[in-house]
């Protein structure tokens, strides 16, 4: 019997982790969605073959209902995680929970708490824990390949025209809407960095700031919209480049158009950015969140790590260096070169298209996730989440460290009072 599904929340992730079912229909099966705009939700709906009482305007109406499915998939924005998990959880379904958790560190906590207090299952969406890269890469490590780990450098390329699709014209360009730039982004790396290192982190420390996308840096000229705007030929930003070359590319209809539109032809195309958010000027949004940012971490065993996350950069996978007593790592998502400093070898291993969901978002991550929560629910067995409520609270205090010495201007904070700074 598949594992059954409610989606909650029929946006890109949401789809994304529905899709599994339809790849996979012995595995799993969605039987309920809940979305408020009925054009996402029909659609997913109608793919899925939901009947028509099992399709829901919210999250809320769901939980009214009995419980339908076993586990629920919480894809709604940030900020109505926590009170989704509770009403699920306390309803018995499992739960496979986007990052963040939640927006705050209260939150978060509440999160684990309500996990643990009833027993369901919960999987927070971690997705880098799931990679072929990241599954070839640990053994590796735990195997001693660069004997104890002394420092990482870890860089996140958001990509130029992926930090202004989501976090200048998008929905996480505000802290006060969705959280900080660090805790959208990177807490999927404060998280890997933590399961790499596998030493519990004890402070932080960050700066970084929204140097570029905002007001003063607009150039002369520039108009509120690329659609009239004069100098946008020469703007790499330009939202009408950027969306007529996603049009012209299927693999990028379901992500980031869909997200536009949902009417991806070009004239629903040039109506959404004639009129909506992601036709604006980058410098005249009403964005918040940092778009460069620099996080150092140090960790029990005294082992240290850097992150940077930066707009400013071609859109791709992760890059890695560890440093390690015998051995050194370099590392870009697809390809890990290991020089041993016994022998001088230096040797590469490929990861890319490696295992049954290496096609599926995320470096195959999206499917990994997938294929180890839906495996976890049948069994009723939590061993089989690798990113599951405890560990991810860990990674999640990181970020709020992180966010709170930036705020306090750079200076080191303890993980273990962050709650007591954030
Ligand atoms: N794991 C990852 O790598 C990753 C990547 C991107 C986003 N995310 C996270 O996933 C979540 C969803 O992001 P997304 O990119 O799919 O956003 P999205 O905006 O495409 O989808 C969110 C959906 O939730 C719906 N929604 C809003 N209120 C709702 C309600 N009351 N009940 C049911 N649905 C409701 C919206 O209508 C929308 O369709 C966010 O928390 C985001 O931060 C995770």
């Amino acid at each position: 019997m598949p594992v059954t599904l409610a989606i909650v929340g029929a946006g890109a992730r949401g789809r994304t982790y529905a899709r599994y079912a339809l790849e996979h229909p012995d595995a799993a099966q969605v039987v309920a969605v809940a979305d408020p705009r009925p054009a996402y939700r029909e659609a997913l709906a109608d793919a899925h073959a939901v009947p028509a009482g099992r399709r829901y305007a919210s999250w809320r109406d769901l939980a009214e209902a009995p419980r339908l499915a076993d586990a629920v998939v919480v894809a709604t924005p940030d900020r109505q995680h926590a009170e989704a998990v509770a009403r699920f959880a306390a309803l018995r379904y499992d739960l496979l929970l986007e990052k963040p958790m939640a927006p705050t560190e209260p939150d978060c906590a509440a999160v684990v708490a309500t996990a643990e207090a009833t027993g369901v299952l919960l999987a927070v969406c971690h997705v880098l824990r799931y990679t072929p890269y990241t599954e070839a890469l640990l053994p590796l490590v735990r195997a001693g390949a660069v004997g104890a780990i002394v420092g990482v450098q870890h860089l996140e390329p958001v990509g130029w025209w992926h930090f202004a699709h989501s976090f200048v014209r998008g929905n996480w360009r505000r802290t006060d809407e969705s959280s900080s730039s660090l805790l959208a982004k990177c807490c999927h790396d404060l998280d890997w960095l933590y399961h790499l290192v596998g030493q519990e982190p004890v402070r932080i420390a960050s700066t970084g700031a929204l140097r570029h996308f905002h007001p003063a840096q607009r150039p002369a000229g520039a108009a509120d919209r690329c659609f009239d705007c004069g100098v946008e030929p020469d703007c790499p930003y330009s939202a009408t480049r950027l969306y007529a070359a996603c049009l012209a590319d299927p693999e990028r209809h379901e992500w980031p158009l869909s997200v536009v539109t949902p009417d991806l032809t070009p004239e629903g195309v040039a109506a959404a950015l004639r009129d909506g958010p992601y036709g604006r000027c980058v410098y005249a949004c009403d964005n918040d969140v940092v778009d460069h940012q620099v996080v150092t971490i140090e960790f029990a065993g005294g082992a240290t790590a850097s992150l940077t996350m930066s707009a400013f950069t071609p859109a791709g996978h992760r890059r890695t260096r560890i440093m390690g007593t015998r051995g050194f790592v370099e590392g870009d998502g697809e390809r890990i070169t290991v020089t041993d400093f016994v022998t001088g070898a230096v040797s590469t291993v490929d990861t890319n298209r490696a295992g049954p969901d290496a096609a599926s978002g995320h470096g195959g991550g999206d499917f990994g996730l997938m294929r180890a929560f839906v495996a976890a629910v049948a069994a009723r067995d939590a061993s089989l989440i690798r990113s599951g409520p405890r560990e991810s609270l860990v990674s999640h205090r990181m970020a709020f460290a992180a966010e709170a010495s930036r705020l306090a201007g750079g200076v080191p904070v303890d993980v273990s009072i962050v709650d007591r700074v954030s």
